[in-house]
């Protein structure tokens, strides 16, 4: 999969992205350096793109006060727009283009899963500021609204980052042989998104036990227990 990123902000994602699981995933910033030499053979691919490179003047300005007056700037249609349109076109086939709003749609493991399983590129769009002209989302530019959560955070970059890393656990190859293998069991033997509680040694921490029947080494009645812990 694919995923470009268009954002104020693209210094917010190099860390949560170049560590851990998404270490296997190749990340680019373009910062105005060419696309090209994207590494196709890694299972994700993610690319930054500033949108303040699109802006326009001297100041490359990407913002303005809202018609009508109020709080706050508005991300600038005719700069967002044409930045899309150069992402596009600067990769193969249409990506599937989501904006982050916590008037979208609930972010869900279902929805991650179907996203996952139905787009091999995604566009993600992080507004800031008091929101994107409503000419973004009208003009058929943006597939798909998204929220994390019924709270109002500064932007989507984290929004995004939390896709990212739900989406990216789903695509082949991008978790190491033992997590996916761990999290097809959770999925199948365990009710999707319950989890049992996990410990590791020592056996004893003060005063607060592991509990004896994982010590056991009875298959069964480890089974039997981890399913009567289910939260
Ligand atoms: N932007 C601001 N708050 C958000 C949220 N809760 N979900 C998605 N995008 C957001």
């Amino acid at each position: 999969m694919r995923i470009d990123i268009l954002t104020l902000f693209p210094a917010m994602f190099t860390g949560p992205l170049t560590e851990s699981i998404l270490q296997r995933a190749s990340l680019l910033r373009t910062d105005g350096e060419s696309v090209a030499n994207i590494h196709d053979d890694k299972p994700l691919q993610i690319v930054l793109h500033d949108l303040r490179a699109f802006g326009a003047g001297r100041y490359r300005q990407v913002d303005d006060k809202p018609y009508g007056g109020g709080a706050g700037m508005v991300l600038k249609v005719d700069v967002v727009v044409p930045a899309m349109e150069a992402i596009i076109a600067c990769g193969k086939g249409k990506p599937h283009c989501i904006s982050f709003s916590p008037r979208g749609k609930r972010l869900t493991q279902p929805r991650v899963e179907r996203i996952a399983r139905k787009y091999d590129r995604l566009l993600l769009l992080c507004g800031h500021y008091e929101g994107i002209d409503q000419r973004v989302l009208d003009g058929g530019w943006v597939d798909e609204e998204v929220s994390i959560g019924d709270y109002v955070l500064t932007g989507g970059e984290l929004p995004a980052m939390v896709l990212i890393d739900a989406v990216a656990r789903q695509i082949p190859g991008v978790l190491g042989k033992e997590e996916s293998s761990q999290q097809e069991s959770f999925s199948r033997a365990l009710h999707r998104k319950r989890e049992y509680p996990h410990y590791t040694r020592p056996e004893e921490f003060r005063n607060l036990r592991v509990p004896d029947v994982l010590l056991s080494g009875h298959h069964a009645d480890i089974e039997r227990w981890r399913r009567s812990q289910l939260y």
